[in-house]
Formats: C-alpha cells, sequence, structure tokens
C-alpha cells in the first residue's frame, strides 16, 4: 500500500473521514467525518479563528449564508468563467481538461476525443415550493463572496477603519469535473478565508505581510515544514498584479495548493457596487479620501490541511504505526489506562483519573486488551500523551505519562497531571 492508501484505511478504520452515502455505494467527491475527524477538524479550524481575530488586530469574523442572491455569482464572474474547457471521449466518455491532453485520443481507452466545450462548475439548486415558479440560485462556489457583500454591514456596525480584515469559515460547492484524492478534490468543501481591506497604494505591503503570516501559521502546524513551498502564479487574473500558493510538496502531492494569496485589487467591490447599483466605497474620516478599498485574499482548504497533516503526521517504526499529529490538532489530547482491566480498584482509579481531566481536555478512556495494544490504538489516531494508572498509583498517587513519539515514560503526581499536560499543549 502506498503512503494515501494507508491514510485513506486508516481515516475509515479509525473514524477520522467516511466515503459519503456509503451504504449507496458511495457518492463521489463527499466524504463525512467521523468523531476522531470531527474533533480534529474542530481543533483545526478553532487554531486558525483564534490567530485570526484574538492574535491580530482589526480582524473581525462572520459566518454568511451558503446560498446568496443568484446576481452575486453573475457579479463575480463565476456563472460566465467558473468552467473548463474539456473535451469528452466518444468511448468511455471521460473527460479531460485540454492542458492534460497531449494527442487528441483518450490517455485512458484510446477512443476519439470531442472538440473541447465548457462545462460550468457551479452547483444549482432551486428556491420556492411551486412547480414552474421556482428560481435558480447557486450553492456558493467560494466562500469570499458573502465577505464582500457584508463589507458595508460590518464596517458600519463595528467601530473599524482601513486597514481590517473580515474572516470567515465556510462550505463552498463545486461540480469539479475530476473529483478525486481523497479530501483533495471535493464538491462539497471548507474553505477559510481572510479578504484584508486597504488603501491601494499599500496593497504590496499588506500582500507581503498576510503571504508570510500565513506560511508562518502553516509551518507551526506541520510536522515537516519544510515540505511547505511557495508558488508564484506566472497566469493572473487581469485585476492581480501578483498571486502565489502555499503547496504541500511531499509524495503523493508534490506541489499541490493548500491555500491561495491573492491581490483582488478593487476587482470584487466594484462588481458588486456595480452590479447592485450600492455604493461600496469607502470615505477616509481624517483625510476625506474617498476610494473603494482593494483587497489582499487569504484562502486555505480545511479539508486539504487536514489531509495533508495526516500523510505529513503517519509514521511506521518497526511494528507500530503513528501520526506524529501536532498535540494542538490531535482529535484526543491524553488516554487515560488502567494498568489491568480485571482489577476493579486500579479501574476505579482510572475512571476517578479519567473524569478529573475529561472537562478540560479531549481525553479518551480504555481499558480492553492489554496495555501494550492499547498505547499502539492511541499511538494510530496521534494521541501525544498515554497516562497509566498501576499499583504504585495506589499507594503513592502518581501516574506514568508515555509520550506518543519517543515511547518514554515519565512518573507523575496525579495532582500535577493536567497542568503538566496543560503546559506541554501552551
Ligand atoms: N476565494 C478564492 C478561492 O476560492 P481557490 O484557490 O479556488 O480560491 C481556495 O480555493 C482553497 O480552497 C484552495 O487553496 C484549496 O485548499 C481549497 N479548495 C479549492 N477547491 C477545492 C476542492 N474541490 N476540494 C477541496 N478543497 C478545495
Amino acid at each position: 500500500m502506498d503512503l494515501m492508501e494507508k491514510v485513506v484505511s486508516l481515516c475509515k478504520r479509525r473514524g477520522f473521514v467516511y466515503p459519503n452515502s456509503e451504504i449507496y455505494g458511495g457518492n463521489q467527491g463527499f466524504y463525512d467525518f467521523g468523531p476522531l475527524g470531527v474533533e480534529m477538524k474542530n481543533n483545526l479550524k478553532r487554531l486558525w479563528w483564534k490567530w485570526m481575530t484574538v492574535d491580530h488586530e482589526n480582524i473581525v469574523g462572520i459566518d454568511g449564508a451558503i446560498i446568496t442572491h443568484p446576481k452575486v455569482w453573475e457579479a463575480s464572474g463565476h456563472v460566465k468563467n467558473f468552467s473548463d474547457p474539456l473535451s469528452e471521449c466518444k468511448k468511455c466518455h471521460h473527460r479531460f481538461k485540454q492542458d492534460d491532453l497531449a494527442e487528441n485520443r483518450c490517455p485512458d481507452c484510446g477512443g476519439e476525443l470531442t472538440e473541447p466545450r465548457n462545462y460550468n462548475i457551479l452547483m444549482q439548486t432551486q428556491l420556492g415550493v411551486i412547480e414552474g415558479e421556482k428560481i435558480n440560485a447557486y450553492l456558493r462556489g467560494e466562500a469570499c463572496q458573502t465577505i464582500y457583500l457584508n463589507f458595508k454591514n460590518v464596517l458600519q456596525t463595528n467601530r473599524l477603519k482601513i486597514p481590517f480584515g473580515i474572516c470567515q469559515i465556510g462550505k463552498a460547492f463545486r461540480n469539479e469535473v475530476t473529483p478525486g484524492n481523497f479530501l483533495f478534490r471535493q464538491r462539497e468543501f471548507e474553505q477559510w478565508d481572510l479578504q484584508w481591506f486597504c488603501h491601494p497604494s499599500e496593497m504590496e505591503k499588506w500582500f507581503d505581510y498576510w503571504k508570510n503570516e500565513r506560511m508562518l501559521w502553516y509551518q507551526g502546524l506541520f510536522t515537516h515544514p519544510d515540505n511547505l513551498v511557495f508558488y508564484r502564479h506566472e497566469k493572473l487574473a487581469h485585476y492581480a498584479e501578483k498571486a502565489f500558493d502555499i503547496q504541500y510538496s511531499a509524495s503523493p502531492f508534490d506541489g499541490s495548493e493548500i491555500e491561495g494569496i491573492h491581490w483582488r485589487g478593487d476587482w470584487d467591490l466594484s462588481r458588486h457596487s456595480e452590479y447592485s447599483g450600492q455604493d461600496l466605497g469607502y470615505t477616509d474620516q481624517g483625510t476625506g479620501e474617498k476610494y473603494t478599498p482593494n483587497i489582499v485574499e487569504t484562502s486555505g482548504g480545511v479539508d486539504r490541511t487536514f489531509l495533508f497533516l495526516l500523510l505529513d503526521a503517519y509514521c511506521e517504526e518497526n511494528d507500530r504505526v503513528f501520526l506524529k499529529l501536532n498535540p494542538k490538532v490531535a482529535p484526543y489530547k491524553a488516554a487515560v489506562f488502567p494498568l489491568l482491566a480485571n482489577k476493579e480498584e486500579l479501574v476505579k482509579k482510572a475512571r476517578e483519573v479519567f473524569l478529573s481531566l475529561k472537562s478540560e481536555i479531549t481525553v479518551s478512556f480504555d481499558d480492553r486488551g492489554n496495555i501494550g495494544k492499547r498505547y499502539y490504538s492511541q499511538d494510530e489516531i496521534g494521541t501525544p500523551w498515554c497516562v497509566t494508572i498501576d499499583y504504585q498509583t495506589l499507594e503513592d498517587n502518581t501516574v506514568t505519562v508515555r509520550d506518543r513519539d519517543t515511547a518514554k515514560q515519565q512518573r507523575l503526581p496525579i495532582d500535577n497531571l493536567l497542568k503538566h499536560l496543560l503546559n506541554l499543549l501552551k
């Protein structure tokens, strides 16, 4: 099995990620997060949110609706441009991007290909209940549009001045032509976005600032930060002076985008001003200058980060598999075991310790099988510390704490245990 297959299998087996609608044969491009996956994903989102809104001045958050007025997607250009010219094989009906084709023959079966045609990847839905009178609408193709729609609301209802940022974590939907590679290219996925509004003369400064900040943030999460690289785009949107991706560059994803740092200029606010007829300009209260704020966007994928972190963390050592996840990201921070499952006094004491930790950190209790198997089982889901209650505990109120990465143990008084774990998590 290659690394990707091992990670996909672990995700299913241990309850990180399940294929959506599996009992009906699956639903291509959709996945469900299981009990461990949702803990890990929530940890990631909490870390991102804290870093954006608490650790940076002048950034506030919103949580916008998934369906917007249909005109939004005309203004954004998605109705016209969110499409790929594709050629279809007349024999096997597989579709291919022009860039992927060396000749006019199907790479899968050798069949003849059609002329390229445009496929729009916005996902449509309908609003209303009366057949024949339903209105076509779209599930949002990118989360950021709701930020632009609320630019004026946020400005007016908060004490903010340019420069400032609005951030959001939310779902986006795309009818991807070739969904695949597990969580990498899905039809429903989550994005974390910052839209930073600034004076046009300060774009260069803020673009470089956010580009570096975002790289530092990802580097702090990954076990092998050297696998994160910048990629500079050559082909640019007409309003952009530059665009960079932060890429994960390790097997099996050599150079795949996690996040884009985009120079959006005044494109979005100008277009929404034009299409809505509302003035989305800004007046500097100090100088009286009126202008359309320019935007630096940082737009990343929650699910892609989740996947790359698992690939980055996967380790095999002799017969042991462990996820060397950053403890802040790991689903459980600790696991608590009685040394022997059939000794009532050990189980009772272990339950006490488990309950004393449970309200402060995510912690698992396990009294199945033998202690070695329990360690391995926690290693495989990335639990950084395992706490064991043994006979010595009953005498002196100390426990052993085993480290996931080194498998080394240390003895600690129970009274210090929570403080010790919280310190390690800082
Ligand atoms: N608002 C800008 C925007 O949406 P994007 O590069 O299309 O830019 C941003 O998307 C991020 O969303 C990407 O860097 C990627 O991490 C994630 N993403 C995009 N399409 C995805 C898909 N089909 N499945 C999973 N994640 C996706």
